[in-house]
């Protein structure tokens, strides 16, 4: 067992009253963003250097503001020395630009994503996304906040000043060693930081405040909420303005999920308050709460001791002072309705079973599995046909709740644990949500709308990074049927015998100057099966391919040339 640097912190903590002050990420905003992913060296305890990684700098990553409609460019340059990728954590964008594990950025390359901003006003999050490496890539420093502007949003009298009355906050666990180096795939996170600060204070106008909450830790959920029980209001979810907001004053989000919420803090110059999580309130089966496993007698494997594990903790300390020349000080009555997407209007319903391996006491440690499978990078595990509204229920056999975040797509909430009365804070739009345990489930529902991509996918995961990246993650594809049946009655090429029983197949293109310049074979659960691509001294509008290795069944073939993608159909018998 390592040394563990939580009982020097909480002296610290108990017995110095010096405080730090937030680090408050810079902006980069406009159209053009240059991203440099580098290591580096972050004093997060006085006198000792952590390795880090950093976007732009040693830690964390600039705060990128855009607006929706417009059409970004982004630059990114891997100087890790080792691979890794970018994510857009909540953008509604298509699977090349997404980042996921497939778009790996090799280092010393630059990756450069191109898209337009389709999110409505929200705060969304970027960090890496390498199968097994997520966990490492984040918990060592990179992440970083979006927050994108509409019009609804600039005109609705809401505090939008970065850094003066509308403040990012990136809340995050971190486990050291006994020489201040950061570990990962632990569930030891007793270092609370925001923005990379531990102990931190803010100075607030006494006026209308806008805090952008993001959970970016690898496991744990906090509870929200302030000193004195003191009312928030709640404006925004992971997919941005609720229709109204919610006066509340606890607000639980699990890692990967955001909120906005407005304090009123008119007339409280001179006074403090406290940003809290009341950990103490998250019940059994939450990773934070004083045992996950549902029987709080019998606690899971290597979770306790942890003394963030059950308690009631600061986590930002709020010192009001004079408000601005020009301050907000009412909150808006409400914002844009939100339609509902309803469950009679859904073409298809999936279901999802979230799992560990093996059960009982050392389920915290993985693997993982949904639906049985842990995740393969070759797998596509769901194809789901463009502009699919789709019901999905997650159901989780396991001792602690797991949160599920979907990309591409905002979801709406149906029912928790079969309930379809929800909680005020689950009433938006959401792209990760907390799956109850101990057999709690979610129906959530979606619309796979403008992008499609036959081979590359995009991911579905548990966001507690540890089990990411121990496999419980899937692929799914949204694929383009109306293409498919148009490009399957192509006349322009012709795949033969069909059905093949031969050791070879042949594709012939209907134009002889068109050459065949590569092939994909797909089986009927959308896993790619064979890729070749042609030898420049084969190149021709003729092609043999190898079928004797493919199991009888239905195969879809992709063909490349040096014109078009043809898709064909042929059976294997
Ligand atoms: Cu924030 Cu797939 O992740
Ligand atoms: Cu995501
Ligand atoms: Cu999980």
């Amino acid at each position: 067992m390592k040394t563990k640097l939580f009982y020097l912190i909480s002296l610290i903590t108990c017995s110095v009253v010096a405080q730090n002050s937030l680090l408050i990420p810079p902006v980069l905003s406009g159209t053009d963003f240059q991203l440099n992913l580098q290591n580096g060296q972050f004093e997060f305890f006085g006198g000792h250097n952590t390795a880090t990684m950093g976007v732009n700098g040693n830690i964390l990553g600039p705060t990128l503001i855009m607006n929706t409609g417009e059409s970004v460019n982004i630059h990114v340059t891997n100087n890790l020395g080792q691979p890794t990728t970018i994510h857009w954590h909540g953008m509604h964008i298509s699977a090349a630009n997404d980042g996921g594990p497939h778009t790996v950025i090799q280092p010393g390359t630059t990756w450069h994503p191109q898209f337009t901003v389709l999110n409505r006003a929200s705060t969304v999050w970027y960090h890496p996304h390498l199968d097994e490496y997520t966990d490492e890539h984040v918990s060592k420093g990179i992440a970083g906040m979006i927050i994108i502007h509409d019009t609804h949003e600039l005109n609705s009298g809401l505090p939008i000043d970065y850094g003066v009355d509308d403040f990012p906050l990136v809340v995050q666990t971190k486990e050291f060693d006994s020489n201040y180096q950061i570990l990962n795939h632990t569930n030891h996170d007793d270092v609370l930081m925001v923005n990379a600060t531990i102990n931190p204070f803010l100075e607030v106008p006494a006026q209308i405040v806008r805090l952008r909450l993001l959970n970016g830790s690898s496991q744990r959920v906090f509870n929200f909420g302030f000193d004195n029980n003191r009312t928030f209001y709640q404006i925004a979810t992971d997919g941005g303005l609720l229709d109204m907001p919610q006066a509340m004053n606890r607000l639980p989000l699990s890692p990967g999920e955001r909120a906005e919420i407005l304090i009123d803090l008119n007339n409280m110059q001179g006074q403090t308050l406290y940003l809290m999580s009341y950990a103490s309130e998250l019940g059994n089966g939450i990773f934070g709460s004083a045992a996950p496993g549902m029987n709080p007698n019998m606690p899971l494997n290597n979770y306790n001791p942890n003394a963030l594990n059950g308690t009631d903790f600061t986590i930002l300390q709020l010192n009001v002072t004079a408000p601005t020349s020009n301050p907000v000080t009412t909150i808006p009555n409400s914002f844009e309705p939100i339609p509902p997407l309803l469950e009679n209007n859904a073409n298809q319903h999936r279901d999802f079973l979230l799992r560990p391996v093996s059960m009982g006491f050392n389920q915290l440690n993985g693997d993982f599995t949904i639906n049985g499978v842990s995740f393969d990078m070759n797998t596509i595990n769901v194809t789901i046909p463009l502009n699919n509204t789709e019901v999905w229920t997650i159901t989780n056999n396991s001792a602690i709740s797991h949160p599920f975040h979907v990309h591409d797509i905002v979801f709406q909430i149906l029912s928790i644990n079969g309930n379809s009365n929800i909680p005020d804070y689950a009433k938006g739009w959401q792209d990760t949500f907390l799956v109850p345990a101990g057999g709690g489930s979610i129906k959530i529902i979606a619309k796979f709308e403008d992008f499609s991509d036959d081979t590359i996918p995009y991911m579905y995961h548990c966001h507690m990074l540890n089990h990411e990246d121990g496999g419980m993650m899937g692929a799914f594809t949204v694929v383009d049927t109306s293409n498919h049946i148009i490009d399957l009655k192509s006349e322009q090429a012709v795949v033969y015998p069909n059905p093949v029983q031969t050791v070879y197949a042949t594709i012939q293109l209907q134009n002889p100057d068109e050459m065949i310049t590569a092939y994909t074979i797909i089986d009927e659960l959308g896993k790619i099966v064979a890729h070749h691509k042609v030898h420049t001294n084969e190149l021709s509008n003729l092609y043999s391919f190898p079928v004797f290795e493919l199991a009888n069944g239905n195969y879809t073939i992709k063909i490349y040339t040096d014109r078009q993608i043809i898709i064909k159909s042929f059976i294997k018998n």
